[in-house]
């Protein structure tokens, strides 16, 4: 067999997993389209900031098809090591034999590379991007003796959800400092009935009655509430209502029961949904 183009080959099809063939549906909110061109162009890390649900996975996907890159997605834990990102040695029948990490499929070939949730993984964790985000766009690759300069085209977005993280959970100052932030919120009306309309699958007076009930959902954070309804949580109600459950129920088990556990908190939040409907 020809090495060369055995292992080509191979390559190339561990990155078929990561292309994104037909466009994600992504309706944007404000400019982010053309920050995150503009970012790309310039291969500037992206942090996307805002709450769970309001779409920043979804732009990531639908960027990665747009600017046609393949994308790999990496979900942080608190357990996640650098050499979970990086690559290791692992043993088989030929010996010890190198794995490359996400992290580093990313740089080799690349891919955008987007790390969901990074102040879940520990700081330590963390430094390993610092490198690859500033002028030098190296990874260095110790294990390996190593230092792998990043494919032109690899690019590095994180995500970050202001607010949930406590001191102990936040990115350091010189991890934040090498990124551009672009921001997301819950759309206005319009556009969130839009959304709502298109992935759920339902008429547009349904999507309204669902928005309206999100942002009396939303008017209780802070009253009790951590976080108001999500777009997400809408479309799952709607998902619900178009299999035919009544939509007061829908709402219950797609948006309050998840969201609250105190008794008063749910009255309060099935009065907003009657008071909707
Ligand atoms: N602007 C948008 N265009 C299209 N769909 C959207 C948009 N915003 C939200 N959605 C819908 O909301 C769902 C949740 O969005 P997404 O998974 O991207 O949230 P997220 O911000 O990544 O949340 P988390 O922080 O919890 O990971 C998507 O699956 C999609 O159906
Ligand atoms: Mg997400």
């Amino acid at each position: 067999m020809d090495r060369g183009i055995g292992s080509a080959a191979v390559e190339g099809d561990a990155l078929g997993d990561f292309r994104i063939v037909s466009e994600p549906y992504f309706r944007p909110v404000g400019n982010e389209v053309a920050l995150f061109e503009a970012a790309f162009a310039s291969r500037m890390p992206v942090m996307l900031k805002g709450p769970t649900g309001c779409g920043k996975t979804r732009f990531v996907d639908h960027m990665a098809w747009r600017l046609g890159r393949p994308l790999i997605t990496v979900s942080c834990h608190e357990d996640m090591t650098a050499s979970d990102l990086v690559g290791r040695y692992m043993l088989d029948a030929d010996g010890t034999v190198w794995h490359d990490g996400p992290l580093t499929l990313a740089v080799r070939s690349g891919a955008i590379c987007y790390l969901d949730e990074i102040v879940e993984a520990r700081q330590d964790t963390t430094v390993v991007i610092h490198s690859l985000t500033d002028d030098r766009r190296i990874l260095p690759l110790e294990k390996k003796n190593e230092v792998l300069k990043a494919h032109p085209d690899f690019h590095l977005v994180i995500s970050y959800n202001p607010g949930y993280q406590s001191v102990l959970k936040d990115l350091k100052e010189s991890t934040k400092q090498r990124f551009v932030a672009i921001a997301f919120s819950y759309p206005e009306e319009a556009v969130e009935t839009e959304i709502v309309a298109n992935e759920a699958g339902v008429d547009r007076p349904l999507a309204q009655t669902l928005v309206r009930i999100g942002h009396r959902a939303r008017n209780l954070k802070g009253h009790g509430l951590e976080e108001g309804a999500s777009t997400r949580m809408l479309i799952n109600a709607g998902l619900l209502a178009r299999r035919g459950i009544p939509i007061d129920e829908a709402c219950e088990v797609a948006l309050v029961l998840p969201i609250t556990d105190d008794p008063d908190m749910r009255d309060a939040l099935k009065s907003a949904v009657a008071a909707c409907i």
